[in-house]
């Protein structure tokens, strides 16, 4: 197992001032931005920072071991910004290096699988639940294990869907070819009669259109951005560290490539300009 050099040192007093601190949010690159999305949605006073490692996506496809130490390093840049709490936006790196994050970083740590997982649960009605996200996601069961200690009975279907990233990258959400690679990942669980599909990716939210109209409108798409969210509004008022004031939030954007692309594409996802962005440089 991969271990840092030096653990991040973190023992920090919260204070008044810390409502002040940004979000930290990180992905694999540009699809977590849907996760952001939803956070300023929810919480749109509060300062945020997000970093996009675009260098080394895609995570999907990458051993557990190489996803904690990119998460490590993630997770240690955005501590330098002076985070007061840390969304893991990546479902593969929520999948793989949340215990080992949180053993490492004392501010909270909210990942995107539980939050999902939990509306999940409360909203299928027949206990038959399919989940989609990368191969390194389904192969590390981290969404069938989390269903499971909730409810044993509920049975899950999961399914990995490789060619769904490259595709909403190029920003094909919609028309022929993704409607069809769609229809050839999803047929099985179509028969296996789920009537709760959980997007464990941060790309799907993206393709919601056509997998409703693929999988049928009668199955419910849990968006796991939106119940991310949610968990991050609801954990800041708890810990009493929401930002309440209404001046311009600062919204900070890191990357570990060339920023280009990632600004024609992310404006997409998030829906909104992204003024300012930074390239920093991480190892290989
Ligand atoms: N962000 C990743 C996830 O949610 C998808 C892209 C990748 O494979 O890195 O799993």
């Amino acid at each position: 197992m991969w271990k840092p050099n030096k653990p991040c040192q973190l023992n920090r007093e919260f204070d008044v001032d810390n409502r002040e601190k940004p979000i930290g949010v990180f992905d694999s690159g540009i699809g977590g931005l849907t996760v952001l999305k939803e956070i300023i949605n929810e919480l749109p006073y509060e300062n945020t920072v997000y970093l996009g490692d675009t260098a080394r996506v895609p995570y999907g496809i990458r051993s557990p071991e190489t996803v904690i130490r990119y998460s490590f390093e993630n997770t240690t840049f955005l501590y330098s910004k002076d985070i007061k709490l840390l969304v893991v936006a990546c479902n593969t790196a929520s999948s793989v290096s949340l215990d080992f994050i949180r053993k490492n970083i004392s501010v909270p740590v909210i990942g995107v699988i539980e939050p999902g997982v939990k509306a999940a649960v409360r909203k299928t009605k027949n206990n038959k639940i399919g989940v989609i996200g990368t191969e390194a996601t389904v192969k590390s069961n981290s969404y069938t294990n989390a269903i499971k200690n909730m409810d044993a009975s509920i049975e899950v279907y999961s399914l990995s869907c490789p060619l769904f990233v490259p595709l909403v990258e190029e920003g094909w959400t919609e028309g022929e070819i993704v409607t069809s690679v769609a229809k050839k990942y999803l047929g099985g669980l179509k028969d296996m009669g789920i009537d709760t599909l959980i997007l464990g990716c941060t790309h799907y939210p993206l393709l919601k259109t056509v997998l409703t109209e693929v999988i049928g409108g009668d199955v419910r798409l849990i968006d796991s951005a939106i119940e991310t969210s949610r968990k991050v509004k609801m954990l800041l008022e708890n810990l009493g560290l929401n930002r309440e004031n209404n001046f311009v939030p600062r919204r900070e954007f890191f990357v570990t490539d060339s920023p280009e692309r990632f600004l024609k594409v992310g404006e997409n996802f998030l829906g909104e300009k992204i003024e300012h962005i930074e390239k920093i440089a991480v190892s290989s």
